[in-house]
């Protein structure tokens, strides 16, 4: 029997919270999450902080780009209901000894922050946490820099096109997993599918045992997954 479905809160709990906010993290883990992913991106003066877009125009009161703005300038906007965009220090210390997975995205798909690996990494290694992170980039060289740095840790490609040769791809790039738009039934490693809100997709990636989904709540689809796979 395949193992279960782990359901990932995409950016938090979106559903009901400003995405990758502390406030929806916190009732997240508060609230028996399973899993987490969240972005990462770098400020002027190379903290990093929770966000998806690389400008700060959809989810705060400001405008411009993350990596213009120092931490302190940056602290001056507001996501809604009056949050700060986190850091990943702030994260990590809710997350700290708690029983949740966390997917760590590496949002460099657009904009390349120098050194952003080895400085995230660290602050994490430096974290006790209950299990290993998973790392995730659409942007390969991310995840090739990161396997330089910590050869044992677990890496995923993201991507929204079909993988061609799946088997031979993970195996060249050693990589764990592949995180998915879509489902193959051709991921030799653990798949994990985004985002998954509707519940007939659900129900499939269920029958499949997928390793993962990705969804705005968790909470809904934990059900869901609980009815399914018991
Ligand atoms: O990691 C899954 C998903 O978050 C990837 O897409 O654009 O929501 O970061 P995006
Ligand atoms: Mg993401």
């Amino acid at each position: 029997m395949a193992g279960k479905t782990v359901v990932f809160g995409h950016r938090g709990y979106p559903a009901k919270f400003p995405e990758n906010s502390l406030a929806g993290f916190r009732y997240a883990v508060e609230h028996g999450i399973e899993g987490i992913e969240f972005d990462v991106q770098l400020t002027k003066d190379l903290v990093p902080v929770i966000m998806h877009d690389e400008r700060i125009d959809r989810t705060t009161n400001g405008t411009g780009l993350i990596q213009d703005y120092t931490l302190a300038e940056l602290r001056r906007f507001q996501l809604a209901a009056g949050e700060l965009i986190p850091t990943l220090a702030e994260f990590l210390t809710l997350v700290s000894n708690q029983d949740v997975q966390l997917n760590l995205e590496f949002k460099t798909n657009n904009i390349q922050y120098p050194g952003i690996e080895k400085i995230v990494m660290g602050m994490v290694n430096a974290t006790p946490l209950r299990h290993p992170v998973i790392y995730s980039s659409f942007h390969l060289p991310t995840l090739k820099t990161c396997q330089q740095l910590a050869p044992n840790e677990s890496y995923c490609w993201l991507t929204d096109q079909p993988v061609v040769n799946a088997a031979a791809f993970v195996a060249n790039e050693h990589l764990s997993g592949l995180h998915l738009s879509h489902y193959q039934d051709d991921v030799p490693v653990a798949e994990r599918i985004w985002t998954v809100d509707d519940p007939a997709l659900a129900e499939k990636l269920f029958a499949k045992h997928v390793a993962g989904i990705f969804t705005d709540d968790f909470v809904g689809m934990t059900r869901l997954r609980d009815q399914k796979q018991g």
